[in-house]
């Protein structure tokens, strides 16, 4: 029966099919396709036709097919269903009437549905595959598996596929995924090593439909065939920043059991997003279709990325979701769900090329519009003087438009302020009659547009690759869990975090807009709807700042956030007042892990710190090499030295490295240190000296039992600490108390019970340390946050 539909169809077939896979090295031969999920959501809304699709192009080329699909339900119930979906497939403009219903008739001769469930429905396929070689005489030229099921089922049925289904010849298997893949690093490692144990890597295609996009599938052509106009200015110098945009109006009802688990993140922005992403910033391959230079450079991307902190996201849930969870999931009224179905994220590539330039990406459920882009804004330094009109002083901006949108069809848009692109090639062409429409901020005629002759449908290209066999539009082992690698720790510290809640469509209004601000990303306005329980939980941080007393000195307390803003500016405020007054500050910091939600404030809050004018000393310091991450310094250096502008001579990290060995009494660290304060700083007065308390209280590094009276005048000691590592250099009482300020940072509901006992302790610096901070002529100043001072 094959023979005759080729015969038939070749002669049918005068200009079917562009030829392009017949061009690539596999032999021709039988193929046989089986969609596992066959009569499933995505096979009926996208992969029939794809696979239709690609028998149209390929009816000529000497290959021949059969289709199954495949099901957990048995064949009486399920085949109707099946032959339902295939019929309405369709052909695409180029095909006559006439030729597309003999296309569909010999496509639906060639399918046929069957039940795969077990074992032995596998082997009975496998031997159905065997009969129909048999039987027609041709070779076998692979056989491609596209599991359309849940994820959980994938590890068991390349199993069976493995046991039963591979072919005995040369030819091929591929088995095709659909994400999710895994839900986090963890998971996505154990799904990967089990599908390893019956897969080989090359035989995997995983996919993400983004990469079959035509507008995304093009970035690194257009990247490549622009490269003279392009390599000038796609860095730093240039680029005010990225965007990368997904836009939805739908809702996720009927998908919430799955949804729910996942969030925005996981669904559309570690996979869809962050590929763009890694196309628009890796570097370019010297030959587009090598698989593994494109996916090496995409790797490369994924290490030079840095960590995504907490506040570098924000996240949104809209209004609905959550009494549509509690219907779905069958959950009581008081059941509230964290999962956000808005997100906005800040990224960074740290490479000379694209260092501190901002990389958001967004993507949102009922939003204002559907639309998804991706726009390169490049900065532009050209003022206006009279006409504000003129194309110079507007955005420059080149936009990969993927859909949708007031645009509403896939293209290439580059602003005429900055080149005129080449055409992609002969399946593109230019747009030059517009109609009235604006994209992001420029009316339509201020670009050059290109779009492709005939839109093509994601899920039908990337088949079409499969088929070749052309891996570089899908995902391997490698980049996936690269990409994991990148999301898990920031989805692990939003977990517990209330998304705003936005009404959704118009209504939203500006509620969502952002603004990046230093490293960070904020909503832009502060407005919490009102009426919602979950938003009580985000707005319980209303608490000021309040000013008390603590051990009969000043106190500070807010909740920990304000507390570290306070504190920051109080330090400001105190470099600034010292450099007025004799041009230089002195700022002696503490190690540990509290003071670092200051550092990092310091950091990326006060462009206008006097750093250059300010000496950075230790307060105290362990006895292990600087490079170390238990080193005090090395904290410091990483979260704040390293980001500000601090000459290199105006930082004192402890010496407690000499003669190559660590705090040896002879060799006299503590004293060289002493005379280092002693030779820059007028009297040995720090301005600013900022400790922290134990849960031992002890301070610096004085422990209890540290006998503190028996240091004398000393300004630097060796000291021994009950915890590893023992050896400790520190500042002495006398070093500390000789400050012109002393700050006694302590946050965290753990340091609850010792504040506590603090409050009515009586001075014993040898029980209680902390408690000989007493600042001779200076200021004494608590700072406690909420957590630590109510518990
Ligand atoms: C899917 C997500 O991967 O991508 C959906 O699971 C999302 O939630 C869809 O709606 C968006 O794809 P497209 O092609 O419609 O932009």
């Amino acid at each position: 029966m094959l023979v005759t539909v080729l015969l038939l169809l070749v002669a049918l077939s005068v200009q079917g099919g562009n030829g392009e896979e017949s061009q690539e090295s596999q032999k021709p031969g039988h193929v046989s396709v089986v969609i596992v999920g066959g009569t499933g959501d995505l096979a009926k809304k996208y992969l029939w036709q794809g696979f239709f699709q690609l028998y149209v192009n390929q009816v000529s080329s000497g290959n021949t097919f059969s289709f199954y699909g495949g099901g957990l339900s048995p064949v009486d119930t399920a085949k109707p269903i099946f032959f339902e979906i295939l019929k309405a497939v369709s052909c695409s403009k180029d095909v006559s009437e006439e030729r597309c219903a003999v296309l569909k008739d010999q496509f639906l001769r060639l399918s046929q549905y069957l039940q795969l469930k077990d074992q032995e429905d596998y082997q009975n396929l496998a031997k159905l595959i065997k009969e129909e070689l048999q039987q027609e005489g041709i070779t076998e030229a692979g056989r491609l598996f596209y599991l359309s099921v849940p994820a959980f089922a994938y590890a068991d049925i390349a199993e069976k596929i493995n046991n039963s289904c591979r072919p005995t010849s040369e030819a091929w298997l591929r088995v095709v995924l659909e994400k999710p893949f895994g839900h986090d690093y963890r998971s996505a490692q154990v799904l990967a090593s089990e599908l390893g144990n019956s897969l080989k890597d090359e035989e995997m295609y995983r996919i993400d439909h983004y990469l079959g996009k035509q507008v995304v599938a093009n970035i690194l052509p257009f990247r490549t065939q622009n490269k003279k106009f392009l390599d000038p200015i796609w860095n730093k110098h240039h680029i005010e920043r990225v965007e990368i945009v997904l836009k939805e109006t739908l809702d996720v009802k009927g998908r919430i059991a799955f949804y729910d688990q996942y969030g925005v993140i996981r669904d559309v922005i570690q996979n869809h997003l962050t590929e763009i992403m890694t196309l628009l910033t890796s570097k370019l391959p010297m030959n587009l279709s090598s698989t593994e230079e494109v996916l090496r450079n995409k790797l490369d991307i994924f290490s030079s990325l840095l960590p995504v902190g907490r506040n570098q996201a924000v996240t949104g849930q809209y209004q609905e979701y959550k009494a549509a969870v509690q219907q779905e999931l069958n959950k009581t009224k008081d059941h509230i769900s964290l999962t956000p179905t808005f997100a906005a994220v800040l990224a960074y590539v740290d490479e000379a090329r694209y260092e501190g330039v901002p990389i958001l990406l967004i993507s949102g459920k009922m939003l204002d519009e559907r639309v998804g882009y991706a726009r390169i804004l490049f900065k532009n330094d050209i003022f206006c003087v009279q006409n504000h009109n003129s194309v110079h002083c507007k955005p420059k901006q080149i936009v990969f438009h993927f859909g949708h949108g007031s645009l509403k069809y896939p293209a290439i848009l580059v602003s005429k302020n900055l080149f005129k692109p080449v055409l992609m090639d002969s399946e593109w062409k230019e747009v030059t009659e517009h109609t009235d429409v604006n994209v992001l901020g420029l009316p339509i005629s201020d670009y050059y547009v290109q779009t492709p002759l005939e839109q093509k449908e994601a899920y039908s290209e990337l088949i079409s690759h499969i088929f070749a066999g052309r891996k570089n539009s899908f995902i391997n082992t490698e980049n996936l869990l690269a990409s994991w690698g990148l999301w898990t720790p920031l989805l692990s510290s939003l977990a517990l975090t209330f998304p705003r809640i936005y009404p959704g469509g118009a209504e939203n209004g500006d509620l969502l807009d952002v603004r990046v601000k230093g490293k960070e990303i904020s909503f832009n306005n502060e407005v919490v709807i009102i009426g919602s329980d979950q938003a009580g939980g985000a707005s319980a941080k209303g608490f000021q700042v309040m000013q008390g007393k603590f051990r009969s000195a000043e106190m500070v307390s807010a909740w920990s956030e304000e507390l570290v803003d306070r504190l920051a500016a109080d330090i400001q405020a105190a470099a600034e007042a010292a450099v007025r007054e004799g041009g230089v500050f002195h700022l002696a910091l503490s190690g540990g892990a509290t003071p670092l939600a200051l550092f990092h404030r310091l950091a990326l809050h006060h462009f206008s710190f006097p750093w250059t004018d300010t000496h950075v000393w230790m307060v105290d310091e362990r006895c292990v090499p600087l490079t170390e991450s238990e080193s005090n310094f090395r904290n410091l250096h990483d979260n704040l030295l390293q980001h500000v502008r601090i000459p290199y001579y105006n930082i004192h990290p402890m010496p407690v490295q000499l003669n190559q060995r660590l705090c040896v009494e002879e060799d006299g660290g503590a004293l060289l240190y002493e005379k280092e304060v002693a030779k820059l700083v007028n009297g040995s007065s720090f301005h600013f000296v900022l400790l922290g308390v134990g849960y031992d209280s002890h301070t610096a590094s004085l422990f209890p039992g540290s006998k503190v009276e028996e240091f004398g005048e000393r300004l630097v000691v060796l000291t021994e600490s009950p915890a590893k590592p023992h050896q400790r250099m520190s500042l002495t009482f006398s070093a500390i108390n000789q400050a012109r300020t002393v700050a006694l940072l302590v946050m965290g509901k753990g340091k609850h019970e010792l504040v506590t006992q603090l409050s009515r302790a009586k001075d014993n610096q040898d029980k209680y340390p902390v408690t000989g901070v007493k600042p001779k002529d200076g200021r004494l100043v608590w700072y406690i946050d909420y957590d630590a001072l109510l518990g």
